[in-house]
């Protein structure tokens, strides 16, 4: 593994922490500043979850090198409650507290590759990577 930093998220200022790091290796990258945006608001929705649903967690950024391209890739986990119904809550429309991020679907929609994985009463494990090109 070349590369993975991550943040604890027990408090809402470590949301903050964590989009400034997601924001700091997308520069390393080489991401321009829309993507920077895209990467740092997904990374906020996805603390934001974990600091409310979950109560505490971490989200780590890794970066990738694949094939000759590279990547962003963020590990949003925690040990909460699990999400029940996956398949609603990524269906558009169903956020319940009114964010502007438009929560985990658009989370997919801001970045290349999506993947949830969660049990319930064991926790909730989200990977997604945004490529550079
Ligand atoms: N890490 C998590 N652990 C447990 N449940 C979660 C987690 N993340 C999301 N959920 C559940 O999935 C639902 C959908 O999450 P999503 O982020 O899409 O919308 P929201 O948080 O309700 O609203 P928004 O993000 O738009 O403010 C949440 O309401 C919550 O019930
Ligand atoms: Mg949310």
């Amino acid at each position: 593994m070349e590369f993975q930093s991550c943040v604890k998220i027990i408090n809402e200022w470590d949301i903050v922490a964590a989009r400034q790091l997601g924001r700091n290796v997308a520069k390393e990258l080489g991401f321009g500043t829309v993507d920077q945006a895209r990467i740092t608001t997904a990374i906020s929705e996805l603390a934001r979850n974990i600091y409310l649903y979950a109560g505490q967690g971490k989200v780590c950024i890794e970066k990738l090198y694949e094939g000759g391209k590279s990547g962003l890739l963020i590990i949003a986990s925690d040990e909460g409650p699990g999400i029940p119904d996956v398949r609603k809550v990524m269906e558009d429309g169903f956020s319940t507290s009114g964010g502007l991020g438009a929560g985990l679907p658009g989370v997919k929609r801001l970045m290349d590759e999506f993947d949830l994985d969660t049990t319930i009463g064991k926790g909730t494990e989200i990977r997604a990577i945004k490529w550079l090109r």
